[in-house]
């Protein structure tokens, strides 16, 4: 395949997303960076490390200075300021320089905490993404969002740092399990919802192939986001404006994560975050009724939710408004026009958002009914 993308800031080509099938070419694109007089750091996850980390050794250690290995627990539970302690700890005893390199093997939690530490260790060392999950390979490695959890405010530290070098091996997508895997799927869906209708088809008339984890269409899937998540972040880096449109079913969706105390998985509840916005947009009349009823319905095929049992819709409510996406009181909500288009609101109110968790709330009547 040896695709490329080129990630820029304005006109100006800051890093390339590279698609391969393999780490066959890994070497040759870090050699691009010198890597023959750096130490390099692979910053891995307990699960990812028995899958890649070897390997990734193997083809490396002839072509650098010297290469080791931190992993952590995997999960969630682990994005925060102990894991980052603890791998500054790891990085001075092993005397790593401004001149050395990180790389990130994992999916978002190892690419998003390593970038962190990437962007504050010696006030900034070069690191590198090579994101093994779908969630990691569609969203999170790309676009320079860093960063960890802070009790239970999700994301609240962090920086905008660029990779060096995106490297995408799309067949480690094959090793996910499948609930890693559908929680992937929906910002593959998001971005559908949020910006082409006829991406949003694609996925529907490719859903045998996305199941069956064919890999020229997860190929397909994987560089078409990307594309979608280039459009905006070349022009919106920081997330002045148009970035936030990403955020599409995060903000409920981030709470669901936070009061389910992150036993569900970042897409089952960005899932739930969007048919709640779903459901508000066709309260407002931006939407039809049947759309609102197509989009819902069409987490299910992908193995999501779309409906959650035992919350407390107030505390859920009551967390949203603790989410990071506030300008003053109001909540930068992101709601849909139409299927492929979506806009920023910052007129939703509490009674708004309080029917979104609701209509995602299951409750023992809808049993009954
Ligand atoms: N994941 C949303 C963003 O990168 O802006």
């Amino acid at each position: 395949m040896s695709q490329r993308l080129t990630i820029n800031q304005g006109t100006k080509p800051i890093y390339d997303i590279v698609y391969e099938n393999d780490f066959n070419k890994l070497a040759e694109e870090l050699e691009k960076f010198d890597i023959a007089n750096k130490k390099l750091c692979v910053i891995t996850d307990s699960r990812v490390k028995g899958f890649y980390a070897d390997e990734i050794c193997e083809l490396l250690k002839d072509k650098c200075k010297k290469i080791l290995v931190f992993d952590f627990p995997d999960g969630e539970r682990s994005k925060n300021l102990d894991t980052v302690k603890n791998i500054y700890e790891f990085l001075i005893q092993n005397k790593f320089e401004r001149k050395d390199m990180l790389l990130a093997l994992g999916g978002g939690v190892v690419g998003d905490t390593t970038g962190f530490v990437a962007a504050t260790y010696l006030r900034g060392v070069d690191f590198v993404q090579i994101p093994t999950s779908l969630l990691a390979q569609v969203d999170s490695s790309v676009g320079g969002k860093t960063g960890v959890d802070f009790d239970q405010y999700k994301n609240m530290v962090g920086a905008f740092y660029m990779p060096k070098l995106v490297y995408m091996n799309l067949s480690t997508l094959k090793t996910l399990d499948d609930r890693q895997y559908y929680s992937g799927m929906a910002e593959v869906m998001k971005y559908g919802l949020i910006k082409s209708a006829s991406f949003y088809e694609w996925l529907i008339e490719n859903m045998y192939e996305i199941h069956e984890r064919n890999l020229e269409t997860l190929e397909e899937m994987v560089y078409k986001s990307c594309t979608f998540k280039k459009l905006i972040v070349d022009k919106d880096p920081t997330e002045k404006g148009e970035r936030a449109l990403l955020n599409f079913g995060h903000t409920i969706g981030h709470a669901v994560e936070k009061y389910k105390n992150f036993e569900l998985m970042h897409g089952e509840c960005v899932a739930l975050g969007c048919v709640a916005a779903a459901y508000m947009s066709w309260k407002r009349d931006l939407i039809a009724m049947d759309d609102y009823y197509e989009i819902r319905d069409m987490f299910v095929p992908f193995n999501l939710p779309i409906s959650i049992e035992n919350i407390d819709p107030e505390e859920i409510l009551r967390l949203t408004a603790s989410d990071k996406k506030m300008e003053g009181d109001q909540i930068k909500f992101i709601l849909l026009k139409k299927v492929g288009k979506a806009y920023i609101d910052t007129s939703v109110t509490k009674d708004e958002i309080l029917a979104g968790i609701n209509e995602i709330y299951f409750t023992e009547e809808d049993w009954d009914a």
